[in-house]
């Protein structure tokens, strides 16, 4: 039977359902070490993980069995997407699953933050009334300025005009507006604007240290910083110095440079004693309907590859959406994207007198992937012979 190893606490239905499809399925709670999951691996077709799990160079070069990899998150950064692909394993996430659930929570956040609601929390539950107007405001009216229109920067722009927002964005790369949401060509544009400035960029590496000082100091007096995104994007020492003056009026900050490996480690982040503060840990997309939409997803895409070879929505694999076999046995081909590869699988099969019920090509990259259904079942010395084409990464005879 196939195996399939999920840490870091998938929602059991991705267990569930990799079961229906005949794989035994080990489940663990937290993330593991680097040697841990090399350990962990032996004999494992599939790993599912989450964000915490690090799939380095040394795990793929110990484990090259390993078929498949399904990030239920959406972020990929955490496994070595380029070499794993060289290596022919197969990498899936979940792309929009949770963009609603960060979405709501940073519209939470916002109203939460205009009006104040951790600072009055904290005076009731050390026995103070403090029934006043100071400081609160309706979001109706104000500017949110979105960094990063993806997926989730864009959502937020709708439901934000919905509420009477007016909104400004700023990309790196060229998005279609939606609504009234207005276009900055700068930065600075956009935070010399904006009452609220939320981030939502990706995880790139040249992120890393990307809204610091300068960026806090362009803000507007008395606007509102949120992070949902990555932690190590916001510099969180200089975002306390702007709050502690009187600068920077509340924030919500919901990742951080360093996050603990699991649920009940110990945290400490010097933004703690901070009056209008909301500090989440990284559960902006972790809502159950989220999680259920993750596992439902993901595991989708990992059988669809194991039964079908189907690669659609890889984030490292020429894509190549395939339906049911047309003929006896089907080759999945994983390759090099060298000249002339495809000319020389179909040779080999011509050559067995095989004749090919279906084929499918994609390339990108490095890599050329083709499938093909063939008529009658290949025996071993035509699989040897296609396994010693020139280039060939991986290849797999799906029944
Ligand atoms: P996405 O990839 O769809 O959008 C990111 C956007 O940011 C892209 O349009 C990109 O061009 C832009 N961008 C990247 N660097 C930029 C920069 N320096 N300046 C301006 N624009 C820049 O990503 P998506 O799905 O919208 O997610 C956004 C972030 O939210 C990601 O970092 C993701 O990991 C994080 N996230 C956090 C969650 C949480 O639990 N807090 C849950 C889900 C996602």
């Amino acid at each position: 039977m196939p195996q399939a190893l999920l840490l870091e606490n998938i929602h059991p239905d991705a267990a569930k359902s990799l079961r229906d499809h005949g794989f035994t399925v080990t489940t663990m709670k937290g993330a593991l070490s680097e040697d841990e999951l090399i350990e962990a691996l032996d004999g494992v077709d599939l790993l599912g993980v989450r964000s915490k799990t690090t799939v380095t160079r040394k795990v793929i070069d110990a484990r090259p069995n390993l078929s498949a990899i399904g990030c239920f998150c959406i972020g990929t950064n955490q496994v070595d997407l380029d070499y794993a692909g060289t290596h022919g394993i197969a990498v899936f996430n979940a792309p929009y699953s949770n963009t609603r659930s960060v979405v709501e929570l940073v519209i939470g956040d916002i109203i939460c933050l205009l009006r104040r609601i951790p600072a009055h929390t904290h005076h009731m539950k050390h026995g103070m009334w403090d029934k006043s107007a100071n400081g609160s405001h309706e979001v109706r009216g104000k500017t949110l300025g979105i960094i990063g229109y993806g997926n989730i920067g864009s959502q937020l722009s709708v439901l934000a005009e919905a509420l009477g927002m007016r909104v400004m964005f700023y990309d790196l790369e060229e998005k279609l507006a939606l609504g009234n949401a207005q276009r900055c060509e700068t930065l600075n544009e956009l935070l010399e604007q904006s009452d609220i400035v939320t981030l939502h960029v990706d995880g790139r590496k040249s992120n890393t240290g990307f809204f610091g000082e300068d960026q806090f100091a362009h803000m507007k007096q008395d606007s509102i910083f949120l992070n949902l995104s990555r932690g190590f994007v916001a510099d969180l020492g200089a975002l306390k110095q702007h709050l502690d003056s009187g600068h920077i009026a509340g924030a919500a900050v919901d990742v951080f440079p360093i996050e603990p490996k699991k649920t009940g480690d110990p945290f400490e982040t010097a933004l703690a004693d901070e009056d209008n503060m909301i500090l989440t840990p990284h559960i902006g997309g972790s809502t159950l309907e989220a999680q259920e939409s993750i596992g439902h997803f993901v595991s989708q895409r990992l059988e669809d590859y194991w039964e079908k070879g189907s690669t659609s929505l890889s984030v490292n694999m020429p894509q190549i959406n395939l339906s049911e076999n047309r003929g006896v046995a089907r080759i999945a081909h994983l390759h090099s994207n060298l000249p002339g590869v495809l000319a020389r699988v179909n040779h080999v099969l011509g050559e067995e007198n095989i004749n090919i019920a279906a084929q499918a090509l994609g390339t990108e990259g490095e890599l050329g992937y083709v499938v093909t259904d063939v008529a009658q079942r290949p025996n071993r010395e035509t699989l040897e012979a296609l396994r010693s084409i020139e280039g060939t990464i991986r290849m797999r005879v799906i029944s």
